[in-house]
């Protein structure tokens, strides 16, 4: 939206984080207002951890139609909610805040956001084993999701054991027959050529490292995923030099960013202009 179309009727919607400066969503949602001729505006505020209840008492507000919730407040932003849906409130993460009514509530489209950008894949996962490397915020969902999604099992290798222990614990309670192990990365290596599918949901790779695990076991046809959107990662390099099926996490980011749109706006979003402007701005971030 151009600064002069802003006007008293104007509506906003925030991405809450820090740091926020180096996020695409506003261009992504931007565009998407635009095309659908509401007269709206995406904004990002970075705040620290003691403005998240005051930021989330403020968009109360009559003209603040809701938020996005990014790194490292997912969890912290649960308290301040009036409802937060059962998936949700069950992985410890909201990234998308909407209004109903009075009420401010919270939900999570990180999950189903990574579904959707598996395209036909999502039918194959059905009784599927697959392997998931880390267990952070994003390995989170995608476990979360991955599970729902009735998959037979996988495992979950990660840096910090406990944390990827912890995540299988959480697991096992709601899903009491998914099939679920933590191992250590160094031991994940062996279990490649029975999985079919392999998420890299760590970091690494963001800034050009090496891939966290070679990938030579793995079965013609097994998918491989890379969360890491900026840039085309040495885990996907290596995928693509042994012909493996394979995409990197852009899609999640643009089918995350089109649920929260919709739960927003209840309108039908833009896909197509929401990708465009996720290509561009990623193509401007690196010049
Ligand atoms: P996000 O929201 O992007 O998932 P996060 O919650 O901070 O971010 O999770 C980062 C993930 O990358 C974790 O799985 C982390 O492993 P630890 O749980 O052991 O910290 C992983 N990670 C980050 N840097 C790493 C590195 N140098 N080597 C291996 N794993 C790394």
């Amino acid at each position: 939206m151009k600064s002069a179309s802003i006007t008293g009727a104007s509506q906003v919607a925030f991405i809450l984080g820090h740091p926020v400066s180096h996020s695409l969503s506003p261009a992504m949602h931007n565009a998407a207002f635009e095309k659908l001729g509401l007269p709206w505006f995406y904004t990002p505020l970075d705040i620290s951890l003691n403005e998240v209840g005051p930021v989330v008492k403020m968009m109360r507000s009559f003209n603040v139609r809701g938020a996005n919730v990014t790194v490292p407040y997912k969890e912290a932003v649960v308290k301040y909610l009036d409802s937060v849906d059962p998936q949700a409130q069950w992985l410890g993460s909201v990234n998308t805040i909407y209004r109903r009514g009075d009420k401010l509530c919270g939900t999570s489209t990180d999950g189903e956001g990574f579904l959707r950008s598996l395209g036909s894949w999502r039918k194959k996962l059905k009784g599927s084993r697959g392997l998931l490397i880390g267990a952070g915020g994003a390995s989170r969902a995608v476990a979360g999701a991955m599970a729902k999604e009735g998959v037979k099992g996988f495992y979950i290798a990660n840096r910090s054991g406990a944390k990827a222990s912890s995540l299988v614990r959480t697991l096992r309670k709601k899903y009491h027959r998914l099939d679920v192990q933590a191992v250590s990365i160094k031991n994940a290596e062996p279990l490649i050529p029975y999985v079919d599918w392999i998420v890299q949901g760590t970091s690494l790779g963001l800034h050009g490292e090496k891939s966290p695990l070679p990938l030579q076991k793995a079965r013609k046809g097994t998918l491989v995923v890379d969360l890491i959107y900026h840039r085309e990662t040495d885990f996907l390099k290596q995928a693509k030099r042994l012909g493996l099926p394979r995409m990197g996490g852009l899609g999640m980011l643009l089918h995350q960013g089109a649920l929260s749109f919709e739960y927003w706006t209840g309108k039908k979003a833009p896909l197509a202009v929401m990708a465009r402007a996720l290509k561009t701005g990623l193509k401007a971030r690196d010049h």
